[in-house]
C-alpha cells in the first residue's frame, strides 16, 4: 500500500511487510544502518519535483531556495535537472560551488550581504545579484567596477501584497525588511540609480511575497504589479528589463485535511497570464522541491501518561532538529512506522528530549493506544526548513540525511558528532 496524503508522503513510501518503507527499505533496518533521528530523503521524489518545476516553464528560469535545504549532493541534483540555485549567504554560496554549481547559474539574495560576500559573488562569476538597498547598490557598483565587470543584477521590490501565511514567512507587504517598497517609490528609485551606473546591468525585477503558500491569489496580484512596474520602467527610461523573478512560496500538505496547493504547472499559468510574453519569467520554489522528499524518522524513548489530562511520547529529538513547531506554530502529523497495531487509537502530544516545555512536535495526535519504547515514529513532509534551520540546542547532535532510491540507502550528510560540537571550544 502507498502512502500519499496528496503528497505529503514521498512517492515511494510504502507501507509493506508490517513497517513503512521508503525508497524500497524498510525504516526498522534505516534505523538500525544510520541511527534516529534521521532525516529520509527519496531522491526521485526530489528529482521528480525538480523535473516538474522545470517541465512547467520550459522558456524561463527556474532557481531552487537553497535555504530550504542544500548540501553539495543536491546542488549535483539541481544541476543535472538544469535548475539554477538562489543562495542568500555566503556560506550557501559556498556549499553550491563545492557541490559544482557554475557559479553564473547562482543568483545571490540577501538584505545585508557584507562587502566581503558582494565581493566574492563579484570576483567568482556570480550570475546575478539581487539588490536590496540603496546602501548594497552603491557597494555592489563600486565592487563591480573595481572588478572592471558589469555585473548582472536584479532589484528586488516589495509589490505591497500581504500573502496568507505565518507573520514571519510573509514578506511581501510594505513594511518589510526585505527589497524597495514599491508603494512608496523606492523601487522607481532603484531604478534610476541602477540605470544610472556604468557597472550594473539590470537583468531583471524580483519579488517574493512569502512561504507556504496556498493559493494563487497572491502570486497573481505581486505578478500584475510587478509587470506594470516593469512596463512603466522601460517606459520611464527606454530600456528593456528582460527578466520577472517571482520568487518561490508555493506550499505543502503537512498533514490530512491540509489544503492541497496548486501544481507548479497552474502557477505558472497564473503567472504567464499575468506578465505580458515578450519578459522571462524565472522562480524560486524551494519548500514545494525538498518539503515533502524527507520524512524524519525519530525512535520512542518514553512514553508519559497523565490520566485524564494527555500522554506524552517522547523521541529522540525535537526542537533542535524540527523549529517549526515552536517557531511557527507549523502543525505535522506522524505515523507509527515500524510495526502495525491493532490497538485502538488515543490522542498524544509527540514531544522531543529539550529542556523545554515548548519542545513539542506533534499535538493531538491519535496513535495506537500500545506505543512503547523502542517503537519509530515518521514525520512525513520533513524536507524543508528542518535540517536547514536545525540547531545544537542543549548540545544535541545534528540528524544526517539519508538518501534513499531503489534498494539503495546512503548519507548525503552525515550525522553531526560530539567531536565535530567540541571541535570549536578553545581549550
Ligand atoms: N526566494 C526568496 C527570496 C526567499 O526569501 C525564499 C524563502 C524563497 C525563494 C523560497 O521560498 P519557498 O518556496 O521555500 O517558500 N523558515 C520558514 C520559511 C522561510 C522562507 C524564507 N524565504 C519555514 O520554515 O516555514
Amino acid at each position: 500500500m502507498t502512502l500519499v496524503m496528496e503528497n505529503g508522503w514521498p512517492r515511494t513510501a510504502a507501507w509493506t511487510g508490517g513497517e513503512l518503507r521508503l525508497g524500497g527499505i524498510g525504516v526498522r533496518e534505516l534505523a538500525a544502518e544510520f541511527g534516529t533521528p534521521a532525516y529520509v530523503l527519496d531522491e526521485e521524489e526530489f528529482q521528480g519535483r525538480c523535473a516538474e518545476w522545470r517541465e512547467a516553464l520550459p522558456d524561463g528560469e527556474v532557481h531552487y531556495g537553497g535555504k530550504a535545504f542544500l548540501c553539495p549532493e543536491v546542488v549535483r541534483w539541481l544541476d543535472t535537472a538544469g535548475l539554477c540555485l538562489d543562495v542568500c549567504t555566503g556560506g550557501e554560496l559556498a556549499v553550491a560551488l563545492a557541490g559544482g554549481m557554475d557559479p553564473a547559474r547562482v543568483v545571490f539574495h540577501g538584505n545585508n550581504k557584507s562587502v566581503a560576500e558582494l565581493r566574492r559573488a563579484v570576483t567568482w562569476g556570480v550570475g546575478c545579484v539581487v539588490v536590496d538597498s540603496f546602501t548594497e547598490i552603491e557597494r555592489l557598483a563600486a565592487l563591480a567596477d573595481e572588478a572592471g565587470i558589469r555585473q548582472r543584477m536584479m532589484i528586488r521590490v516589495t509589490p505591497g501584497v500581504e500573502a496568507h501565511t505565518h507573520e514571519f514567512i510573509a514578506t511581501g507587504g510594505d513594511d518589510s525588511k526585505f527589497g524597495f517598497s514599491l508603494s512608496a517609490g523606492l523601487a522607481a528609485e532603484a531604478v534610476r540609480r541602477v540605470l544610472a551606473t556604468t557597472s550594473l546591468e539590470l537583468t531583471g525585477l524580483h519579488s517574493h511575497i512569502g512561504s507556504q503558500i496556498t493559493d494563487l491569489g497572491g502570486f497573481t496580484l505581486a505578478a500584475r504589479r510587478m509587470a506594470d512596474f516593469l512596463l512603466a520602467c522601460e517606459l520611464e527610461h527606454g530600456v528593456t528589463i528582460p527578466k520577472l523573478d517571482l520568487g518561490g512560496g508555493l506550499g505543502i500538505v503537512y498533514r490530512p485535511g491540509d489544503p492541497v496547493p496548486p501544481r507548479p504547472a497552474e502557477v505558472v499559468a497564473a503567472l504567464r497570464e499575468a506578465v505580458p510574453a515578450q519578459v522571462r519569467l524565472a522562480v524560486e520554489p524551494g519548500r514545494s522541491i525538498a518539503g515533502p522528499t524527507a520524512v524524519a524518522l525519530y525512535e520512542v524513548g518514553t512514553v508519559k501518561e497523565i490520566p485524564g489530562v494527555n500522554t506524552y511520547v517522547s523521541v529522540d529529538g525535537g526542537m533542535s532538529d524540527n523549529p517549526r513547531p515552536a517557531m511557527y506554530g507549523a502543525a505535522y502529523t506522524a505515523l507509527l512506522a515500524s510495526r502495525s497495531s491493532d490497538a485502538p487509537p488515543r490522542k498524544v502530544t509527540v514531544v522531543g528530549k529539550h529542556c523545554e516545555s515548548g519542545d513539542v512536535l506533534v499535538r493531538d495526535l491519535p496513535l495506537p493506544a500500545d506505543v512503547r519504547p523502542g517503537d519509530l515514529l515518521a514525520i512525513p513532509a520533513s524536507g524543508a526548513y528542518q535540517r536547514s534551520m536545525a540547531s545544537n540546542y542543549n548540545h544535541v547532535t545534528r540528524p544526517p540525511v539519508v538518501a534513499v532510491r531503489d534498494g539503495v540507502a546512503r548519507a548525503i550528510v552525515r550525522r553531526e558528532t560530539e567531536e565535530d560540537l567540541l571541535r570549536l571550544y578553545l581549550r
